[in-house]
């Protein structure tokens, strides 16, 4: 990817927006937004572990995009590997696991308790198998796995734009919010896959 091109730029700037709003709203292990009350109080019981999470899934979000600046990894491999372990152990793996082991208290039941431990579970192996490839140097795989862990590490994004949409379709919370948890990323991997498979057939 090219720091000039489109892509580039809204997923940087969505990615920050997601980021900033979630560092300020958590970060500092106080609450500053208001949410449904259920969650609130789950928050409370758990303030360090949703600081741990959006701090660190935060970081993801911050570093994830430029680890796919051609120029950047040509240019300065070293940087690379080290913003990729950064975005892989502090971001997926703290983040991630923290995400992890807030999923059974999440808002809206068994079906959401399964839509974010799943995708946190998937965010820890898709890191994990991006890990190996580099490791053994089969660098065109590791590419595919890094892809496919940023299309999750983007259900934040895609979270914070179906939450306004569940509040003015006016359907109830409680019945929305157990498919944002699914919606939020099986859809981007179903678009990451589709993107694979157009662009491996293509070249
Ligand atoms: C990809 C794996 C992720 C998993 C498994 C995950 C899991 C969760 C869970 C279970 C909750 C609690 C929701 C509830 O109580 O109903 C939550 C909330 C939250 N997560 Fe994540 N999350 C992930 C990614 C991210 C990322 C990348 C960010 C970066 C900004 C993030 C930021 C937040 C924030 C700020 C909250 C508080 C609720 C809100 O303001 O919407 N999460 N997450």
């Amino acid at each position: 990817m090219q720091a000039r091109s489109w892509r580039f730029g809204l997923t940087t700037f969505l990615c920050i927006g997601v980021a900033g709003y979630a560092l300020w709203a958590y970060g500092g292990g106080v609450q500053r937004v208001p949410v449904h009350p259920d969650m609130a109080a789950v928050f409370d019981d758990h303030r360090v572990l949703i600081t741990v999470h959006a701090v660190g899934a935060s970081l993801a979000l911050l570093l994830g995009p430029f680890q796919f600046l051609d120029r950047l990894r040509a240019r300065a491999p070293r940087l690379h590997r080290w913003l990729g372990y950064a975005y892989l152990l502090l971001g997926v793996g703290v983040g991630g696991t923290a995400g992890v082991l807030l999923s059974p208290y999440s808002f809206g039941g068994l079906v959401s308790h399964l839509g974010f431990g799943l995708l946190g579970c998937l965010w820890l192996l898709t890191g994990l198998m991006a890990v190996v490839a580099a490791k053994r140097r089969r660098f065109e795989e590791h590419r595919l796995w890094m892809l496919r862990n940023f299309a999750l590490a983007l259900a934040a994004v895609t979270l914070r734009f179906y939450l306004p949409a569940s509040v003015i379709s006016g359907l109830p919370f409680e019945n929305v919010y157990p498919a944002i948890a699914w919606l939020c990323w099986v859809p981007n991997l179903i678009f990451v896959e589709w993107f694979l498979k157009k662009s491996t057939s293509a070249a």
